[in-house]
Order: C-alpha cells, then structure tokens, then sequence
C-alpha cells in the first residue's frame, strides 16, 4: 500500500518529510506543481529514475526534467552557464520555465537519456518546493501521466492509472497552471523555445531582447527527422477519440465551420468555450472555459481531454484559439491531442 498526503487547504507541510525520505531511498513520489504533476524520484539515483519510465511506459531516449529548490543545486548539475542563461532563470524562476544546460556528470544517463545537456526548473508551487527541500536532492519529475495520455492537473484524474505504481501521493488539488512547463534552450546566444508554456515568447524577448520558436512546435516530423527535444517526436495528449480542432480568427466562421463538421457524425461532442456553448444545438458540448480567459482554458484542458472518451463520441471537435501569449501552448496541445488534424477557416 501507498502513503497518501492530503495537503489540500493546508498551510503545514511538515507530513512531507515521510515523502522526501522514499525520494531520498529511491521510491517514487506522485507530487504537484504549480504546472502539473510529476512522477517523481531521486534525480541523482539511477535506479530510481530508471522506473519512472517504467511506470510511465516512457521511450527511454525521452529526457526527464530535474526539478530543484535553489541555486546550490543548480550548481551541481549543471556547468558553464551563460550570463544570459543567469537572466533567464532570475527572470522566470521559481516559476513554470525551464531551461536546458550543460549537464555535470554525477547526472545518471537515465535522466538525460544519454544527451550531453539537462533541463532543470524551479517549480514555484510551495508544496513541490518542500518536497524537493526534504528530499535534499534535485527530483527527476516528468508529467503525471501515462506516456501518450493528456498529463495530471488533479489526484483523481490519474488516481487509476499510477497510484498502484508509486509509493506515494501528495494531493494539492488543482494545478494552477494546468499546462507543462515552457522549455527553453539558449542556441547561439538565442532563447529557443522548444514547448511553449505559461511563460509566452513576449515574456521571454522581454528578457532577453530575442526568442525563437522551434519549427517543430507546430509541424509534424518527417520520418527520421532530428529534434532539439526527443519529447517532440512522441504521441501525446490524445484521447482514443477521433478529434479535430478548428479555428478562425472570426467567431461566425468558427462556430458555423463546427456546426458543419458535427452534422457529418453521429454522436460528435464538441469542447467549446462557455461564451459558443448555446450555439451548438442540441450537440453535447463541454465547456473549456471563456475563450476570453486563456488562463481558464490551459487550467481546465488536460481534464477536459481526459473525461471526452468516456462521451464515446465519433469526432471531438475542438474549438482554437489564437496562438497568441499563452494560446501558442494551448494550441501546441491542442494540436498534438488532435494528432495534427487541424481545420483553419
Ligand atoms: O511543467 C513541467 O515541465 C512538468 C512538471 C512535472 O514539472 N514536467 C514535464 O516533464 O512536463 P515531461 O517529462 O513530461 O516533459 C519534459 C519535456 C520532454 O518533451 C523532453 O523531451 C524535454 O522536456 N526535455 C527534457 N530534457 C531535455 C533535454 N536535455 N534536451 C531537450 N529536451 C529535453
Ligand atoms: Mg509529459
């Protein structure tokens, strides 16, 4: 049996020194973020990072993120950072940013996936934060999910599928964020955005002067085609349902083009913002919040995703939004649970 840690409404969280000890002795920990959850374990433990992947059925060249509570273990794992790298992280830390560095070798392979650099966050969650401060090492965390499904924003959501691989659960409620992190890698001197996240391109030229976005954020890779971020290449966030998300820029075109496509099936839903709910008809529709509230939307997606297939519809149609500040990761999202079927009118 598992430990369960209910810190939900609670300001004391000393019951997570019981949950630093099994990272520290290398079991694995389900834990929040202020993003969204992570399957957690020693970063600097080999063994025990070996079965995340195991209880994620994770592709062993998919590098894991290592999850810190301040500088000095910055210090420890990663090497020859620039000032501008400094600035990033001062700007953006503790915070839903991360960044990718020049690894140091007491890094095991099984969290790089054998990769020469690192990706390391300071989360800003206060109950992540304690755990890693407890657990006195940086915490190799990937999303709260079974490899291919939409990540954990909340203990139930995932309760079926990991809680028997772990040893223990820490409940914070709903994750604030509600959508991963931006990774950031600084290539020639230029911040590139390899998965956007809460922290937008603007936020980051705000910073640094430039941003990049990585082509790869949107288009579908080739066979064999090389990637900056092996995470890029795999399935992720989609339901088993048919689904396809359309956009336009004019709300008319957008909800008639939704319209059309749901008259072709039988039993469509559609994920619609609150304010386009009443112009579906009789078509079962979830909210996915105001379409003028991006931050409600990226909060609410990954639950929405996963709640759609137990609905059995034949397509799920998905209203965009523009890519736009934090619509660049909704969409990102989006697209991929989407598997790249995409209608723009
Ligand atoms: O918000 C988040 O980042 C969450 C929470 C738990 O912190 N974690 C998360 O981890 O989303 P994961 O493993 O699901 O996604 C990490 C992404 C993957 O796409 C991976 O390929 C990429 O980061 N990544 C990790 N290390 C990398 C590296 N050295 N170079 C390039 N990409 C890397
Ligand atoms: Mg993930």
């Amino acid at each position: 049996m598992n430990k369960y840690i209910d810190l939900r409404n609670k300001n004391d969280f000393s019951e997570l020194e019981y949950a630093g000890n099994i990272i520290k002795s290398g079991g694995l920990v389900l834990f929040p973020t202020e993003t969204v959850y992570g399957l957690g374990a020693n970063g600097l433990n080999e063994n025990a990072v070996k079965k995340i992947y195991v209880a994620k059925g994770r592709n062993s060249d998919n590098p894991l993120i290592l999850h810190i509570s301040n500088m000095d273990m910055l210090s420890k794992i990663a090497t020859n950072i620039s000032d501008l790298e400094y600035k990033l992280m001062n700007a953006f830390w503790p915070g839903p940013f991360t960044i990718i560095l020049n690894r140091k070798k007491v890094v095991p392979n099984a969290v790089t996936a054998n990769l020469e650099t690192i990706g390391i966050r300071m989360p800003s969650n206060k109950i992540a934060q304690e755990l890693i401060s407890y657990a006195g090492v940086p915490i190799a965390a990937p999303s709260a999910n079974i490899s291919g499904k939409p990540s954990g924003t909340n203990i139930q959501d995932i309760f079926d599928e990991l809680s028997s691989k772990v040893d223990c659960i820490v409940d914070g409620g709903n994750c604030e964020v509600g959508l991963e992190s931006t990774v950031v890698r600084v290539i020639d001197g230029i911040p590139t955005i390899l998965r956007p996240g809460k922290i937008t391109p603007e936020q980051i030229k705000n910073v640094a002067g430039i941003v990049k976005i990585d082509k790869h954020i949107f288009s579908k890779l080739e066979e064999n085609e090389k990637v900056l971020s092996p995470g890029m290449k795999y399935r992720h966030y989609a339901p088993n349902s048919k689904c396809v998300l359309v956009y336009s820029k004019d709300n008319n075109l957008l909800v008639n083009k939704i319209n059309e496509i749901a008259v072709q099936y039988t039993s469509p839903l559609i994920l619609s913002s609150t304010e386009n709910k009443a112009f579906y008809g009789d078509t079962l529709v979830i909210d996915i919040g105001s379409r003028f509230n991006l931050n409600e939307i990226a909060k609410n997606i990954f639950a929405v995703l996963r709640k759609v297939d137990s609905f059995n519809p034949d397509i799920v149609i998905i209203e965009g939004v523009a890519q736009e500040g934090l619509g660049l990761a909704i969409m990102n999202r989006l697209i991929r649970a989407c598997e790249y079927n995409y209608v723009e009118v």
